[in-house]
């Protein structure tokens, strides 16, 4: 798109009195909401600034020895630079130092002080390369981009329903170690607040792909505004299934919505893939990926200049999204913690069932619910209180299980594990599974929680054994969701 469109806003006031004159509003056109005003369309941000960032971000590598990696002073260097760029603009900002083998390594942290705080948008890209090289692509790309965005957000005069954060994460190339750091230095209270968080890491791949993560249980509202963003340019878009390969993860440990995108690393561009997106088939996304060349000629600015417009439809989107009344979006999970990876947070119940032991596998982390399994009479429980919307459709709960039995009847109940809701004083059990249910893999259960809309129920997960031969329930990512 053209640089420098400073008329974007004016047009879009001309836009919007010709609509309102006839009627009907243009897309992406503002509306009064209350005193809020939401979104203008978002503007084109600029691939010329952010190539500078990258040049800068270039330019502190070689006068430190060729790299941005964690405990080198390329990485101080770089986000000093990024803070500074904020600070400028007027948001609030934090350093915050950690910790690593490798030195002490560094998140910085920046608000935009305006809009609800109960209500958080967040995006962040790592800001740390590999000891090899520069890191202009991985992750410069992001770190720039982001910072881009939030300079043009701040530039923009807009007034935010929501609160924007920006994390520039420290040591990703260390096992994600910044954003770990982050979230487990805030409070549960102030975690609650993050509605979304948005990662971009590698954005401007010399030979790019277009890859939406695919890969949150928690909602998948934004991977879908970004697929359909896309196809709006008619640049078409894989998913990908990212896990746990970049900085969302610890967000999305905590059961925030996540989503981001991601140009391609080490892997083979194919065929398919270069007829919808060009570039050369057989050869990597990124040849240089964790490499020396790594350098401000590893890039596709076509790639960055889509990216970084999708990221400012993105923060222009969601800073206006309200967050305050109706049903939650379909799809999001109600639950905090609900993959246990906060290990016994938000949980109630009988010490030591919510494990990170080895004995038994998580479906995914390492931390799952391990009910029973000592093979004594005994019993043992978990639960969380959750309100279901009265406005919803319909609600529902959905849990993974793996049970495991020394039990070799396959008639006799022994033990069990039972699914119930306690609203109030009244308890209903709505499964119950046993030792003959064991099954070497995790299956997927689904229970409907209709009946308990309008109400603040508590889900529950009761075991029991009788005297010998030990069956273990195994519980893993449970969801509460309501439509
Ligand atoms: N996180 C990886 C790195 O920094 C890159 C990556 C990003 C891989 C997104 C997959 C998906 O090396
Ligand atoms: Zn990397
Ligand atoms: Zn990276
Ligand atoms: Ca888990």
């Amino acid at each position: 798109m053209a640089e420098g469109d400073r008329s974007t806003q004016k047009l879009l006031v001309a836009a919007l009195a010709t609509s309102l004159t006839t009627g009907a509003l243009a897309a992406g056109a503002l509306i009064a909401h209350g005193n809020v005003a939401t979104a203008a369309e978002s503007p084109d941000i600029s691939v010329t600034n952010t190539k500078a960032h990258l040049d800068q971000l270039q330019s502190i590598a070689t006068s430190n020895g060729g790299n941005r990696y964690t405990g080198r002073p390329g990485y101080k260097a770089s986000a000093d630079y990024v803070k500074a760029k904020l600070d400028a603009a007027g948001y609030t900002t934090t350093l915050q130092s950690f910790s690593t083998s490798a030195g002490t390594s560094y998140n910085v942290i920046a608000e935009w002080p305006h809009g609800d705080a109960n209500h958080v948008v967040m995006t962040g890209s790592h800001l740390d390369s590999v000891s090899a090289g520069p890191g202009v692509n991985d992750n410069g790309s992001g770190g720039a981009g982001v910072l881009e965005t939030a300079l043009a957000y701040a530039a923009s005069g807009q007034t935010p329903r929501n609160r924007l954060r920006f994390g520039f994460w420290g040591s990703e190339e260390l096992g994600l170690l910044g954003s770990k750091y982050y979230v487990n230095n805030l409070p549960a209270a102030e975690r609650d607040k993050i509605e979304l968080y948005l990662n971009f890491d590698m954005i401007a791949s010399p030979n790019p792909g277009y890859f939406v993560y695919d890969d949150n249980p928690a909602g998948n509202g934004a991977r879908d505004d970004l697929v359909s963003y896309f196809a709006g340019k008619s640049v078409q878009t894989e998913f990908i299934d990212v896990q746990g390969r970049s900085d969302h993860a610890a967000f999305r440990s905590l059961g925030i919505p996540t989503a981001g995108t991601f140009s391609g690393a080490e892997e083979t561009k194919t065929s398919a893939q270069a007829a919808k997106w060009g570039g050369t088939a057989g050869q990597a996304f990124d040849p240089c990926y964790h490499r020396s060349c790594d350098t401000i000629s590893n890039l596709d600015l076509t790639s960055l200049d889509r990216q970084i417009d999708a990221i400012g439809y993105m923060i222009w989107t969601y800073a206006q999204k309200d967050y305050t009344g109706g049903p939650p979006p379909a799809g999001d999970n109600l639950l905090q913690n609900p993959g246990f990876e906060s290990g016994t947070a938000n949980w109630t119940g009988t010490s030591g069932v919510i494990t990170s032991s080895t004995g038994r596998p998580a479906r995914t982390g390492t931390w799952k619910a391990w009910l029973q399994g000592n093979g004594r009479s005994s019993t043992e429980n978990i639960g969380q209180a959750v309100a279901i919307p009265a406005s919803a459709a319909a609600s529902a709960l959905s849990l993974w299980i793996r049970i495991d039995s020394a039990e070799t009847t396959s008639s006799t109940v022994y033990d069990t594990v039972k699914v119930q809701v306690v609203d109030g004083s009244t308890t209903t059990t709505l499964a119950t599974y046993s030792n003959l249910n064991k099954s070497t893999s995790y299956v997927q259960k689904t229970l409907d929680l209709s009946p308990y809309r309008g109400k603040t129920v508590t889900v529950k997960f009761v075991g029991q054994e009788d005297s010998s031969l030990q069956t273990s329930f195994v519980v893993d990512d449970v969801a509460v969701t309501a439509s």
